[in-house]
């Protein structure tokens, strides 16, 4: 992945664990995981547009697929920059993306696509059988 940049992860970023975000709860800090990185909204969740309780409500945790299921635009991801204070340490991080945290495999998910058709199929199918034995026929 590109933004595996290796500069910037051994130079400047400081890296946190799981635990360790989650642990932060207890200051007065509002600290959220979003793919992989830490960000600190305490300046921020006032100000949010979607309302503070949300991110409140979520102090600690990993919103990755919060934060990707409400569609947040691209001034919202570039907004976050600025609150980027870190990253979860290489082997507590997640791959990809948000299916990951659902507990579906990445493989899970894309044999879902060709499994989806099955159902059509089959209906077809069915659909040519009903024609032509049922319908056809008088
Ligand atoms: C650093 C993290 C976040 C930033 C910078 C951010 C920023 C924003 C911005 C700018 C909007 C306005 C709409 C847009 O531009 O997309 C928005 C809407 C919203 N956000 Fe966030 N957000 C963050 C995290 C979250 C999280 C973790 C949640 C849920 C727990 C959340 C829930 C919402 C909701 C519900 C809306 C309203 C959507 C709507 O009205 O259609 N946001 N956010």
């Amino acid at each position: 992945m590109a933004s595996e940049n290796s500069t910037v992860d051994t130079v400047s970023t400081k890296l946190y664990t799981r635990a360790e975000v989650a642990n932060h709860v207890e200051s007065d800090k509002l600290w959220l995981i979003i793919n992989n990185k830490v960000y600190d909204v305490t300046d921020f969740y006032r100000e949010h547009p979607g309302g503070e309780e949300v991110l409140l409500e979520q102090n600690g945790k990993d919103v990755t697929e919060i934060f990707e299921d409400i569609g947040h635009s691209s001034d919202a991801r570039q907004m976050m920059e600025s609150y980027k204070i870190g990253e979860i340490v290489k082997s507590e991080r997640t791959k990809g993306n948000a299916s990951v945290l659902n507990g579906i495999s990445e493989e899970e998910n894309t044999s879902g696509s060709w499994r989806s058709w099955l159902i059509p199929i089959a209906l077809g199918v069915l659909a040519t059988f009903v024609y032509r034995y049922f319908i056809k026929a008088h």
